[in-house]
């Protein structure tokens, strides 16, 4: 108690410093702002947003008409609406209003592309270049994805670090206000002093890098339309510890639905490493005329939902993105949809590195409209590599034997059938030099009690240096993943740490599974079962008698994320 009310009145001189947020202010900029603002059309809009944000006599709503972004933005703060205005929208009025917002209040393609990673949930370690300032202050509790996603006036950036503010007072002291005393002198990397509050420097930057009206948004909303993806796409991809994917995505227009954006597909895939064959059914909404969001159910047996957000090329020809699952969106594919037209396509193959001196070696190539009888010579490889047989030709995959000439020139081929080229399709290299475990670094989530487990898979890669016989230079041939044999070593972090013993464990294939989340009696002081661990992949070559090759990553195996503020869910 004593130090409680300490702490308090240490704090008050702080608090009383405080100035009260900044309300919308009255400046000449506001009138010139106001004119930017984007009408809304829409009657389900005007009449669910309506009482709280008015129109003006131009047709734009208070803070609506002033923002832009995707999908996944609008629906958040319509969640908000819903949640703590008591906003009160049936399921299918939501997904309208975010449709339209998403559409007409929407982001051009070159705006959405650098924060992809965001709406594809992908965890990686974002550095945004432009301002470091705007980016510490910022990612202090969310991804910086969520800021790069938005565009909007000035009085709008300065109205939700208000929302901020008003919402989660404490915020002030994380992030928002300077808590230390003025700079006098310039600071360690000779910038000059800046006492402006993060916050404002954060306003500052925000409303020049992100404004609303933009050269990309004009052209691309005065060009866009429903695109029409009727047809068959060919599937190609790569799942972290189970390799190349390739199938097809049949995709048709939604039958039931009013517009053209509305899609039905029906897929099939395999794992070419292991011949595992997938086929699911799935819906898709296409937003803004670019933004793929589906959700696909496995047919038969595994009824896994896997979402689909992919971002549709200018030319409608290709898109690409990620397919995921998992309860932390952690499971997912990483794909590439490319329209198939009535010429030979190649896809890849099951495994790309050929070894020089390997005889008979058995490689599957796997495409769209590939020759049904084709000739060894009709397969081309490149120098180095001579087309012995062909073991199996159908329209999606042929299979050949090759052997691959103990002096070939080590370095990446293309591969030309038919008439079909693929840039860097094989690799020719003389041994492996070293293996490396993707991902560097991961992360899992203890539970399965209380909160679902977040798995982490790893995989191993191999390298060979190259023409230079150098490590990590430019020249370093990448091999593709290795069988490796995986184990678990004690990460010291802590001094007589027993974490491996408690944290989870790693089967044959890579794949980590985090134990029961809570306390654990049986830990030394009642922990959980958290911890840091090495991931170690150790790869020999048969029948050799070099030393095997080993590299390692980092886990950290953590607590489950017992509040969640977001779960995007735009697809159908
Ligand atoms: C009952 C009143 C009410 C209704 C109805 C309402 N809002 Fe709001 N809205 C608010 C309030 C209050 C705020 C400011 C606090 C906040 O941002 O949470 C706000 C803020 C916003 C913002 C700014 C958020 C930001 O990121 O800065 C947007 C955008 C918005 N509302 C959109 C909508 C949409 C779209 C609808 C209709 C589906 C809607 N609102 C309906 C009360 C309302
Ligand atoms: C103290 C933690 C914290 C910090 C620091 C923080 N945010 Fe947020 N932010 C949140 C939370 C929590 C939400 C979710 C609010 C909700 O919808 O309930 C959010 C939501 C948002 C949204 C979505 C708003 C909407 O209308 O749905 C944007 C955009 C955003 N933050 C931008 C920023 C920017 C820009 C900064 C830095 C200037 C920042 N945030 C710093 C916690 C934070």
């Amino acid at each position: 108690m004593r130090l409680l009310a300490s702490l308090a009145l240490a704090l008050l001189p702080l608090l009383a410093q405080q100035s009260p947020p900044p309300a919308n202010p009255e400046k000449d900029s506001d009138k010139k702002e106001a004119e930017d603002g984007f009408p809304v059309t829409s009657d389900l809009v005007k009449k669910s947003c309506g009482p709280c944000h008015p129109a003006d006599e131009k047709g734009r709503l208070s803070r609506i008409s002033f923002r832009r972004t995707t999908p996944e933005g609008w629906q958040q703060t319509i969640k908000r609406m819903v949640s703590l205005v008591g906003v009160k929208l049936d399921p299918e009025e939501a997904r309208q209003t975010v449709r339209y917002l998403a559409n007409h209040h929407g982001l051009a393609p070159e705006e959405a592309k650098p924060g992809m990673f965001e709406v594809e949930r992908r965890m990686i370690d974002y550095k945004y270049p432009a301002d470091n300032d705007t980016e510490q202050t910022c990612i202090k509790c969310h991804s910086f994805g969520r800021v790069l996603l938005q565009r909007r006036t000035r009085t709008e950036w300065e109205l939700l670090l208000a929302m901020h503010r008003g919402y989660y007072p404490l915020i002030d002291f994380q992030a928002f206000r300077r808590t230390g005393p003025p700079q006098t002198e310039p600071g360690p990397d000779g910038r000059p002093p800046d006492n402006r509050h993060p916050m404002d420097k954060a306003i500052a930057h925000l409303s020049s890098a992100f404004p609303l009206r933009t050269a990309e948004w004009s052209s691309w909303s005065a060009n866009v339309r429903p695109p029409k993806l009727e047809g068959r796409w060919m599937l190609s991809g790569h799942q972290t510890g189970k390799g190349p994917v390739y199938g097809e995505v049949e995709i048709h227009r939604n039958p039931s639905a009013r517009d053209g954006d509305e899609f039905v597909t029906s897929i099939r895939y395999l794992y070419a490493r292991t011949g595992q064959n997938v086929r699911r059914t799935g819906k898709a909404i296409l937003y803004t005329g670019f933004q793929w969001r589906g959700r696909s159910m496995e047919a038969g047996a595994g009824q896994t939902a896997m979402r689909e957000v992919m971002f549709l090329e200018r030319n409608q020809r290709e898109m690409s993105g990620r397919w995921f699952s998992g309860a932390y969106d952690e499971t997912g594919i990483d794909v590439r949809l490319e329209r198939a037209g009535k010429d030979a396509m190649i896809l890849g193959l099951d495994r790309n590195a050929l070894q020089t001196g390997a005889r008979d070696r058995e490689v599957s190539i796997y495409g769209a409209n590939l020759p049904l009888k084709p000739q060894p010579s009709d397969v081309d490889f490149g120098p180095g590599v001579t087309l012995k047989r062909i073991t199996q030709a159908s329209e999606n995959r042929i299979t050949v034997l090759a052997d691959v000439a103990a002096d070939a020139k080590i370095g990446p081929r293309d591969l030309v059938i038919a008439g079909a080229l693929k840039a860097n399709a094989a690799v020719v290299f003389d041994k492996v030099d070293a293996i490396k475990v993707r991902p560097p670094s991961g992360m899992a989530r203890n539970g399965g009690n209380r909160f679902p487990k977040m798995y982490q898979q790893f995989e191993a890669v191999g390298y060979s240096n190259g023409p230079d016989g150098k490590p990590d230079t430019k020249d370093d041939l990448e091999l593709g993943m290795l069988d490796v044999a995986w184990s678990v070593e004690e990460y010291t972090a802590t001094f007589g740490d027993d974490d491996k013993e408690f944290a989870g464990s790693l089967d044959a294939e890579g794949l980590f599974t985090p134990a029961g989340d809570g306390p654990n009696p049986s830990r030394s002081g009642n922990r959980n079962n958290v911890g840091d661990l090495w991931i170690v992949a150790t790869y020999t070559t048969a029948g050799s008698n070099s030393k095997p090759l080993r590299a390692r990553a980092h886990l950290l195996v953590t607590v489950p994320l017992y509040i969640r503020f977001e779960q995007p869910e735009v697809s159908q």
